[in-house]
């Protein structure tokens, strides 16, 4: 990862209650060593935000919403804002999860218009990408990145300041097969590529990019060694403190 801040994430996704979450904020307060170049983040769902994030050490680890809209306030029922993850002192949000794109049909156009206003808030922004199986299967990963990138030519450099890239790849997600640590090397360096080409070499060099799908205790110190896995978005086993303290402490 070199110079690169390397990020562990735990998406709850919709699960969790307050005293799971009350048990795993003190387990992860106790257990989680503050590393320089390490940043450690847990996306609990919605109604636990506040909670979590008064909960945790924030010295040591941070909060991040699972999702929000390109809108301040109004009339969008069921939906959070930036400005109120901004409010509750929340510095992350995961945008375009695989399953916003494809449980919800979130639209790349959605998903960009969404990170935009994120970072103009100031947050940090999570931006999930990946391709399904049959992509990769028929060797469209690469065309797929492209189509989920395209809209981020358009980004500033301080713009993309503001993104971690998590490449996920849906035939990984939930379902123990995870990615080789070739295999996901090999996707994060054609990511890093298309950043060079089509924002700039600064920018690929800076920009971290974590690793999401089926990360575990077994599996994580063999990926973190790859040169650009930056980082993991941990589902399931964010769930679990030990094997989360594990998966944070395989940080290179
Ligand atoms: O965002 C993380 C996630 O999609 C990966 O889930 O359960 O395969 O670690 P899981």
């Amino acid at each position: 990862t070199g110079t690169r801040t390397f990020f562990v994430g735990g998406n709850h996704k919709m699960n969790g209650s307050k005293s799971m979450l009350e048990s795993l904020c003190t387990g992860l307060n106790e257990q989680v060593e503050k590393k320089d170049n390490v940043k450690v983040f847990i996306a609990p769902s919605y109604p636990y935000l506040d909670f979590v994030n008064n909960k945790l050490d924030l010295n040591k680890i941070q909060t991040s919403a699972q999702n929000c809209y390109s809108e301040a306030k109004g009339a969008f029922t069921g939906e959070i804002s930036a400005n109120m993850v901004v409010d509750l002192g929340i510095p992350y949000v995961i945008i375009g999860h695989s399953e916003r794109r494809n449980v919800f049909n979130e639209s790349n156009q959605l998903i960009t218009k969404k990170t935009k206003y994120a970072i103009s808030l100031g947050l940090t922004v999570i931006l999930c990408l990946g391709e399904h199986l049959a992509d990769r299967q028929n060797n469209k990963t690469e065309k797929v990145l492209d189509s989920q990138l395209e809209d981020f030519k358009s980004f500033s450099a301080d713009e993309w300041k503001k993104i971690v890239i998590a490449y996920e790849p849906v035939w990984a997600i939930g379902t123990g097969v995870v990615a080789s640590p070739q295999q996901a090397q090999d996707t994060h360096v054609y990511i890093r590529k298309w950043i060079a080409e089509n924002v700039s070499k600064d920018v690929a060099n800076q920009t971290s990019i974590m690793y999401g799908g089926s990360v575990g205790a077994s599996n994580c110190s063999d990926l973190s060694k790859q040169a650009d896995i930056d980082g993991f978005l941990v589902g399931g086993a964010s769930l679990i403190t030990n094997d989360f303290v594990t998966i944070i402490k395989s940080a290179t």
